[in-house]
């Protein structure tokens, strides 16, 4: 009797446990994404900005609209950021793949952090 109440209440401290442990783990993940949209955004400013306009607010008519690219086009805007295209430079020498990615999650992210 008494036995089977405390293994009761183990098991819903366990589950307990557990969702208390999933939830911050969840927690730290989406300030993790924060932070690597915030190190995106930055990069952007300093090396994008000059011509596809701050927030990637732009006209569109001399540089490509970047709140338009295709959020399904990785491979794509990696390709174009690495090797330029038209009158984009090459950035294959100014960042690393590291900081391309950060840049994918500003652009794809259409400039607002997910939550
Ligand atoms: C010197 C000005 C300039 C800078 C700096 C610049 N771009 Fe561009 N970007 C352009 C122009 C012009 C185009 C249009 C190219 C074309 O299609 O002829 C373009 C196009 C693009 C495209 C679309 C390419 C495609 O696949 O159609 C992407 C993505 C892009 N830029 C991302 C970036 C990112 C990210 C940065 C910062 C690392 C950046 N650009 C910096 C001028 C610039």
């Amino acid at each position: 009797m008494k036995d089977g109440r405390l293994r009761r209440s183990c098991q819903i401290a366990g589950v307990a446990g557990l969702v208390l442990f999933l939830s911050f783990a969840a927690l730290a993940q989406s300030a993790a994404d924060a932070s690597e949209f915030e190190k995106g955004r930055q990069q952007f400013h300093r090396t994008c900005a000059q011509c596809h306009g701050r927030n990637m607010v732009s006209s569109g008519v001399t540089v490509y609209d970047l709140r338009k690219f295709p959020i399904d086009q990785q491979d794509r805007f990696i390709a174009s950021v690495v090797n330029g295209k038209g009158n984009m430079p090459s950035f294959k020498d100014a960042l690393t793949s590291e900081q391309i990615r950060a840049l994918w999650g500003y652009v794809s992210s259409r400039g607002a952090v997910s939550k």
